[in-house]
């Protein structure tokens, strides 16, 4: 049996690159390694796995003895989202959280969220003025912060409402540089140092966030309403099997995980897809062409079934995942993997980014190519921008919805110009890949007549 792969660079340079080139790390990692190998840093160990056998084995065990999806190694998201969050919870704990959490982005539910998503992108861009210069990203997160918070707390309006909108982009853009975002990877940084430092602007937002959403947790548990479909009010009303319901800091911690997992994602998606679209033109024609031909562009569920739309939004969340690893797994029996044996008390992490450039997989990977996803069917361990097993992203099938319903009326309804030829570059963002400069383009105004302008 071959032993496996150790990289060898010094692990504190390892985490550094991992933080400031996660790409070119990976990158080269696997050109040294293959399929699987471990990665050291700083006192942390971990198995990267980008090979779809060792991952199914990976994810379709980790609800079984042999392997946890434990959430204590999830710390370093603890000062953002609270100990109570979800992606801390380990076992049953786990289990019954998501099954509490779920049932509101899946479903029927979803199908009403649709025409919101529609109605929110147009109502953002009526804000805009024709030979405006912005950056996609920041356009596409205030379009997912509005649906999240739509859909999260059922608040439309109202100062609230605004206060949240604003101190939460607010936080998040506070790593939004690589460099800010050491404050993550290192807890002790965000620490408030005194006035000027970021922990005490950290605490500050924290603090006034953590205001309004227990001043909205008090008065919806005061007034609650059984018909209610936000998933604030669903999560007062649920109980457990001892009919026991989750405190305010519960519900705290749980509104803080979707409001931020919900929408920061999502937006660095969508704005990739403003790039690709106008970086290759012909594949916004077709997009154009398609909504068009199946009379899509004011129908929301529609643009959610178009085969070479959907394509494209595989192939946005292919090329630059914007998770860039699943969550790690911890290893609790003697565990074969590629036909090395891993021992109990290893961490196992699937590398999505990696997985999803294989060339035998992907020919040209680096190519960005939305045709590869109607020439072949990829396996959920093929293609997993979502992770997978017992973590699996809970808001999957809302992300999926967002991108098609957001993108294809961003297309279909106005003219954008990218600011440069030069290809966007990835970039991290906290604990996700996003891009440099947020994609720079100029808003030229809404489109005439809902089909494509053909240059
Ligand atoms: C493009 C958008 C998104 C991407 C790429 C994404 C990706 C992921 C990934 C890779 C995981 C870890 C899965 C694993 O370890 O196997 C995850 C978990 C999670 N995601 Fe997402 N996500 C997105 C959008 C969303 C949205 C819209 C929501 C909520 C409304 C959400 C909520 C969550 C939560 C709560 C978890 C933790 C689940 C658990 O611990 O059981 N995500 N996501």
């Amino acid at each position: 049996m071959t032993p496996l792969p150790v990289t060898q660079t010094y692990p504190y340079v390892q985490l550094a690159n991992w933080i400031f080139r996660p790409l070119d790390y990976m990158d080269a990692n696997y050109r040294r390694y293959g399929d699987l190998f471990f990665a050291r840093w700083g006192v942390l160990e971990w198995i990267f796995i980008n090979h779809p056998q060792a991952l199914k084995t990976m994810l379709s065990q980790d609800l079984g003895p042999a392997i946890s999806a434990l959430g204590d190694v999830n710390e370093i998201l603890k000062p953002l989202l609270g100990e109570n969050s979800i992606i801390l919870q380990t076992g049953k704990q786990h289990r019954q959280r998501r099954k509490l959490m779920m049932p509101p982005f899946h479903g029927e539910r979803l199908k009403v969220y649709a025409e919101l998503i529609r109605q929110i992108t147009l109502e953002v861009m009526d804000d805009l003025q024709p030979g405006q210069a912005l950056q996609a990203r920041q356009l596409t997160q205030k379009i997912t912060m509005r649906v999240i918070l739509q859909a999260v707390f059922g608040l439309h309006e109202g100062d609230r409402y605004q206060r949240l909108e604003h101190l939460l982009t607010q936080r998040l853009d506070m790593v939004s540089k690589p460099l800010a975002s050491t404050i993550v990877f290192f807890p002790i940084l965000s620490k408030d140092y005194g006035k000027w430092s970021p922990g005490a602007k950290i605490a500050h937002l924290s603090a006034e966030i953590d205001d309004l959403l227990y001043a909205e947790i008090r008065e919806r548990r005061a007034s609650v309403d059984a018909t209610s479909s936000d998933v604030l009010s669903l999560l007062i009303m649920a109980r457990d099997e001892v009919g026991q319901g989750l405190s305010d800091e519960e519900l705290h911690d749980e509104l803080m995980t979707l409001l931020m997992a919900g929408h920061e994602t999502t937006a660095t998606a969508i704005a990739w897809g403003m790039h690709w679209t106008h970086h290759q033109p012909d594949i916004r024609h077709k997009i154009c062409d398609e909504i068009a031909t199946a009379h899509a562009s004011d129908d929301a569920i529609a643009m959610t079934k178009l085969p070479y739309l959907e394509a494209t939004c595989h192939e946005i969340l292919r090329i630059y995942p914007v998770a860039m690893l699943t969550f790690p797994r911890l290893v609790q029996q003697p565990l074969e993997l590629l036909g090395h044996t891993i021992a109990p008390g290893t961490l196992l992490v699937g590398c999505i980014y990696l997985l999803h450039h294989r060339e035998d997989l992907y020919p040209q990977s680096s190519e960005f190519r939305p045709e590869r996803f109607l020439e072949r069917q990829y396996s959920a361990f093929e293609f997993m921008p979502f992770g997978g097993g017992a973590r699996r992203c809970i808001g999957y099938a809302l992300a999926m919805y967002e991108l098609k319903i957001i993108l294809g009326t961003l297309l279909t309804h106005y003219d954008f110009a990218l600011a440069s030829d030069r290809p966007a570059i990835p970039e991290r963002r906290g604990v996700t890949l996003g891009m440099k400069n947020g994609v720079e383009m100029i808003f030229q105004g809404p489109r005439q007549v809902a089909t494509p302008a053909r240059v």
